[in-house]
């Protein structure tokens, strides 16, 4: 391909990603599957590497992420990002209905409603029609830079093209991560034996603050904005700017009104009181707007948010029903999950049947009693909690609910680990939920990635004796596969081309897909990128475990038991033997010496002679580690300018040596 067709081609194809983009994202619809679409992509990606010169900065490919920014440079905002005052009662609204006629002399005024989304602030600094900066609101003046991770989220133009378009302007709004991603990672992380993530609002806020932004692209972040601001825009009220957001194809939630007064916003505010729990994203208000730019600025700001705006709060929901059943569910890991089945009501919006009880210590706390009146209340999950008991209706005679001693699915005996609240079935290798759940785990996209499988498939072939571990999996004919109920010619070679892909999955993902406990995906990259092959990680011993940067105690019993168990290293080995990949593919490293062999630093702060990321990348050269937290395993604190004091303390409990610029500058000179 020359280099003006490869030009007219990544051109092409980022057009193309574009427009599919935008109809996925902003318009809910697609003409293509997702695989063509990834299909694009990748051409897009693999003839911008051939031809960088063409690699321009508002590339659909920047979408995928693949930057690792270990500590994110700080950004003063043009504009301090204020936060709202808020109220729950219809009094104070009017009451500030009426400092608002008070404050502009009773002239005429409208209001601009829009849905108070419950996420993360952010600011999206254009220049010249490209996107140059993201950044999180931080303290309101300082805010973290986090461009590299805003550009995963698809929703957000990395270029503008219009006419007129002011030079320099910010735009806006709330990141938030959509209930159903939320729900999907939960379910995931769950699969993985990992901690849940508390709600929507804490996650999305943790993925912005994420490491590495290939991983950010994986969460599928989102983002509504509701604000433009810079110098001299030829914009007079609130409207408008919206209306010219919407123009630039930003994504503006269609939920907002133009309200003439604060009897429009009371009946806005109702509207949206049910309504709002459809919405992908959760919200927990409305935030009303005085329309033109102009009153606003008359009106002013506190010292912490604008007279101009108010935030006004629904009340939590909650209903009463009564408690039918308790139901419990087996994990991959064996957990159990008690789940009440409720009499169905009516909760915001929709029909509650059922709640979680997360584990018997949450029924203990409840004292519940099958048929007590519970309350029910929706917060950021999709599935409601129970949060009490009307004790005033419970029925005479009524029995505690005695936890289940023995696995609903296979009859063994529950156990407890100390310190665990979840109850255990401890028939790893009998239990039918545990042994097909491994399977679906071990075929998850962030695992195998063999789509051409799912949940049904895997319970069809566990039923027909097909399916017992992963391995077998590679020991399925066509006419096993062909014989099942519901397979064609196609779709059995469908999977079977699935199966035969996934050979060519990199080793992280085989370890992961492995289902060893705690070692979710970031830990499983973390070993594989440290032992190099599954031998070496089989053979280390506990030491060399919790040795590693970031692997702790309970991860490394976990990976010994694993290994210790035969019937896993059989599972391994069939595995090996099918033609996995269970080797690091090594990428070429810069080294400069090895004066810094097996040491493990934290840098903090600002240096004269390097930038924090070449300090690093120095540190890197010369053989050592950086790691970003301080813990026993670090060797030195390398302190600049304006370090954190909390790290300094630690660092000093620890007894950990903390250097200087200069000290490390003697030390590589020294060494040499
Ligand atoms: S306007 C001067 N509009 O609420 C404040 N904020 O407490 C301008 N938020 O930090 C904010 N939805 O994170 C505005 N439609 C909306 C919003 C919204 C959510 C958040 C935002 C802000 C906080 C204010």
């Amino acid at each position: 391909m020359t280099a003006e067709e490869a030009k007219k081609r990544i051109e092409d194809l980022s057009q193309q990603i574009n427009y599919h983009n935008q109809l996925y994202y902003q318009e809910s619809t697609s003409e293509i599957s997702d695989y063509e679409f990834d299909q694009m992509l990748e051409e897009l990606i693999r003839l911008e590497n051939e031809f960088p010169e063409y690699k321009y900065p508002d590339s659909p490919s920047q979408r995928v992420g693949g930057t690792v920014t270990k500590e994110f440079d700080t950004v003063v905002h043009d504009y301090p990002m204020l936060s709202l005052s808020n109220t729950y009662s219809s009094e104070e609204l009017t009451e500030f209905d009426k400092r608002v006629a008070k404050g502009l002399n009773n002239e005429d005024y409208e209001y601009f409603c829009e849905l108070k989304f419950d996420g993360v602030a952010i600011s999206l600094l254009y220049e010249n029609g490209y996107l140059v900066r993201a950044a999180t609101r931080g303290d309101g003046t300082r805010g973290d830079d986090i461009t590299h991770n805003a550009r995963t989220i698809r929703s957000i133009p990395l270029s503008i093209k219009a006419d007129n378009l002011p030079q320099r302007f910010e735009v806006r709004g709330e990141a938030f991560l959509p209930r159903e991603s939320f729900n999907k990672i939960n379910r995931q992380r769950e699969e993985a034996g990992e901690d849940l993530l508390a709600n929507p609002r804490n996650a999305a806020s943790g993925t912005l603050k994420m490491q590495d932004s290939a991983v950010v692209a994986q969460r599928q972040l989102d983002c509504y904005l509701y604000a433009m601001v810079g110098e001299d825009l030829p914009i007079f009220t609130h409207a408008e700017a919206i209306a010219q957001l919407e123009k630039w194809n930003f994504n503006i939630s269609k939920t907002y009104r133009a309200c003439k007064n604060i009897d429009e916003v009371f009946r806005y505010i109702k509207e949206w009181e049910d309504k709002r729990l459809e919405l992908p994203v959760d919200t927990d208000g409305i935030v009303i707007k005085v329309n033109s730019h102009e009153q606003q600025r008359i009106l002013g700001f506190t010292a912490k948010s604008p007279r101009w705006a108010i935030a006004y709060k629904y009340k939590a929901q909650s209903a009463s029903t009564q408690l039918l059943d308790i139901d419990y569910q087996v994990g991959r890991t064996g957990a159990i999950t008690p789940v009440a089945h409720l009499s169905p009501v009516k909760l915001a919006g929709t029909t509650v049947k059922r709640a979680s009880l997360h584990n018997a210590n949450e029924i203990a706390r409840l004292d519940l009693r099958l048929g007590d009146t519970v309350y029910v209340e929706k917060g950021g999950e999709i599935i409601p909690k129970i949060t009490g008991v009307d004790v005033s209706k419970r029925q005479a005679h009524s029995q505690s609910v005695e936890y289940i001693q023995h696995c609903p699915a296979c009859e063994t005996a529950l156990i407890r680990k100390e310190g665990e609240a979840q109850h255990f079935c401890p028939n790893i290798k009998g239990c039918p939920p545990q042994i097909k759940g491994r399977i679906e785990h071990y075929i998850q996209r962030k695992a195998m990635d063999i789509d051409s499988m799912g949940k049904e498939t895997v319970s069809l072939l566990y039923e027909n004796g097909l399916l017992r571990t992963p391995a077998d999996l590679y020991k399925l004919s066509y006419d096993d596969i062909f014989e099942l109920e519901g397979f064609k010619d196609l779709s059995t070679q469908n999977l079977l081309k699935g199966i035969e892909e996934s050979k060519k999955v990199p080793f992280e993902n085989v370890l992961f897909a492995l289902g060893i406990r705690y070692v979710g995906k970031t830990v499983a990259e973390k070993l594989a990128r440290h032992f190099g092959n599954i031998r070496k990680l089989e053979a280390a011993s506990f030491e060399e475990l919790i040795n590693v940067p970031e692997i702790g105690e309970r991860i490394a019993q976990s990976i010994q038991q694993f290994f210790g168990d035969q019937d896993n290293r059989d599972i391994v080995e069939e595995l090996i033997e099918a033609g996995l990949q269970f080797e690091i593919v090594e990428e070429e490293e810069y080294r400069e010496g090895s004066a810094l062999e097996g040491k493990l630093f934290v840098v903090s702060g600002v240096f004269t002679t390097f930038s924090r990321e070449e300090i690093k990348e120095k540190i890197r050269a010369n053989g050592g580690q950086v790691v970003s937290a301080v813990s026993g395993k670090v060797n030195y604190l390398l302190a600049g300018e304006n370090m954190g004091p909390a790290k300094r303390k630690k660092a000093e409990s620890l007894n950990i040596s903390i250097i200087s610029e200069q000290d490390f500058l003697n030390m590589l000179n020294t060494q040499k």
